[in-house]
């Protein structure tokens, strides 16, 4: 250990040769190597009113590039930790939050954050699919435009890509002007989600984004997801078990506000060390 840890310190020397090459190598190394954790929650604490303290000192990695999961029973506080990470709790008159959120190593609770920013890089889908009463091309060309894409070219191709990613193009690419609303429940889930990847997100939310579509819907989301993998930190919340462990990478069991456990999709599932958890996972709980 203690060579390799000279060794580095050697290649870091600007005045060497070995500095150059190891410049070289370094580009070959993926921002998944160099900086795996992506979200770093410390002590968070979230009350609505004094009264109700849904989230209780969560401490939390998030790797990059991965999905996680995150589960546990209704009202334990799984959308209200999402809606940390890109400040939707703003939104919500009483809400107090404690603790520091890091994404990318920067304070997102710090007052000079661009929230308008923040929520483009950290873009968020809910259960309820919530297209706005435009057109479908109107829905996904919504935050670029308001980014000041005004080219038709370049927004056509950037539509199209979104739709496509989405698996949501072939059903509407004859029929872009109609209204949104007009979709089926799939499709607006899968249009919503084309609308939140158009902007080119770094993380996406996703709040359980397939609870209220059948099972052909579901697993066009599940694949979504599954494409989507390499290039995005996703967080799921999904109260469906065999969901998660298709989808994910890593999984987080929170309960009454707490993080009990978070380990490896397999580790949590096959041999979590809380019996909490394994209470949960197994349908004993309560
Ligand atoms: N806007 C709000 N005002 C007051 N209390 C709230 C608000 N939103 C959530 N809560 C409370 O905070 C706690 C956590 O709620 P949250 O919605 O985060 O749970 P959840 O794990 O997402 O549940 P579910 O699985 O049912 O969606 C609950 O006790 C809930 O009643
Ligand atoms: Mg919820």
């Amino acid at each position: 250990m203690e060579e390799a840890a000279d060794n580095r310190e050697q290649t870091q020397d600007p005045q060497t040769d070995e500095s150059v090459e190891a410049g070289h190598a370094a580009e070959n190394v993926t921002e998944e190597e160099l900086n795996p954790i992506c979200i770093e929650i410390r002590k968070l604490n979230l009350f609505y009113t004094k009264h109700v303290h849904a989230l209780r000192d969560i401490h939390l990695d998030i790797p990059r590039n991965k999905v996680t999961a995150f589960i546990g029973p209704s009202g334990c506080g799984k959308s209200s930790l999402l809606r940390c990470l890109n400040r939707m709790n703003d939104l919500i008159d009483d809400c107090k939050i404690k603790g520091k959120i890091r994404i990318d190593g920067e304070d997102i609770y710090h007052k000079q954050v661009d929230v308008a920013n923040l929520r483009r890089r950290v873009g968020m889908v809910f259960q309820k699919p919530n297209p706005f009463p435009k057109s479908i091309y109107d829905n996904v060309a919504y935050g670029l435009r308001i980014q000041g894409i005004g080219s038709r070219r370049i927004l056509d191709e950037i539509v199209e890509n979104a739709l496509r990613l989405a698996a949501l193009w072939d059903e509407v690419k004859d029929r872009m002007d109609a209204n949104a609303l007009e979709l089926s429940g799939g499709q607006q889930q899968r249009l919503v989600i084309a609308r939140t990847i158009a902007v080119q997100p770094e993380i996406l939310l996703l709040d359980e984004p397939a609870s209220s579509l059948d099972p052909i819907s579901t697993l066009k989301i599940e694949e979504l997801i599954n494409d989507l993998r390499e290039k995005y930190t996703i967080l799921i919340v999904t109260h469906n078990m065999q969901q998660a462990a298709r989808v994910s990478d890593y999984a987080a069991f929170m309960d009454m506000g707490n993080m009990i456990e978070f380990d490896s999709t397999d580790t949590l599932f096959t041999n979590p060390s809380e019996k909490q958890t394994e209470d949960y996972i197994t349908g004993r709980y309560g």
